[in-house]
């Protein structure tokens, strides 16, 4: 029997870890973790009660009284939160523009890591990030770090907001997705760092499918040699 191993996918926003997290997951029959999620969520929960983003022990005491639950049904993601459904609403821009800001407590990051691992347990899984080949899933097998320009990842984004039918300005998400990307990478705890021993994948010019077939390839060679 092959070795069900255990993927991470870290990197910047709109890198395509998602997108691809997901094929991967689907091709292997693996589960697919999206930790950003988990973040999204308990900062929809602040926003909504009232929670400063910046008051570390608020936001831990909201998270003890939160349960945050990734589910797929039918091969689609959801995310339950106190068993409702809130895959939508964690997507908002309100939610985006304070989700960094949640991410940089330790006591946040410590309960949703916990949550993180018990996922992977059994391995056969693929988990996308900022800190998962550094911190969450030290040992995984195959650790990624995509990449892609800001200019190719604003651009991604609009597209999505177009076809949504949002409104959506080019400039206004290279501003977004710069700012973001800074306080994930220099915040204390756990930052957005390449692991040493994960694999570099610039995806800027590189379509869904040459993503997906990259990492395929990498997982067969890893799998073949265990
Ligand atoms: O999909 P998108 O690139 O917009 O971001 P996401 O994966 O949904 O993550 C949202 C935010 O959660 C990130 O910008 C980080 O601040 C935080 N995050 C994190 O700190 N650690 C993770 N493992 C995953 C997300
Ligand atoms: O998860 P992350 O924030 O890294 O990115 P994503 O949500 O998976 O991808 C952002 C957008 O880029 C999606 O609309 C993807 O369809 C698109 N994409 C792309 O055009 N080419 C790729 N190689 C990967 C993703």
């Amino acid at each position: 029997m092959i070795k069900k191993i255990s993927i991470a996918i870290d990197g910047p926003a709109a890198a395509g870890k998602s997108t691809v997290a997901k094929i991967v997951a689907k091709e292997l029959g693996y589960l697919y973790i999206d930790t950003g999620a988990m973040y999204r969520a308990i900062t929809l929960e602040a926003l909504k009660n009232d929670v400063d983003v910046n008051d570390e022990n608020a936001l831990d005491q909201l998270l003890s009284k939160t349960d945050i639950k990734l589910i797929a049904i039918d091969g689609k993601q959801f995310v339950f939160i106190n068993d409702v459904d809130q895959s939508e609403e964690i997507r908002t821009p309100e939610v985006t523009r304070n989700v960094s800001y949640v991410a940089k407590h330790s006591l946040v990051r410590k309960k949703l890591v916990e949550l993180q691992r018990e996922y992977a347990l059994n391995g056969g899984v693929v988990m996308d990030g900022r800190d998962i080949g550094t911190h969450v899933l030290t040992d995984a097998e195959v650790k990624i770090f995509m990449i892609a320009s800001v200019e190719e990842r604003a651009e991604r984004r609009h597209q999505e907001n177009l076809q949504k039918g949002f409104e959506s300005n080019i400039e206004e998400l290279k501003k977004e997705i710069a700012k973001r990307d800074k306080i994930d990478s220099e915040r204390e705890v756990t930052p957005l760092k390449k692991a040493d021993d994960a694999i570099m994948l610039d995806t800027s010019s590189k379509s869904i499918d040459e993503v997906v077939n990259e990492i395929m390839s990498i997982v067969k060679e890893k799998t073949t040699n265990l």
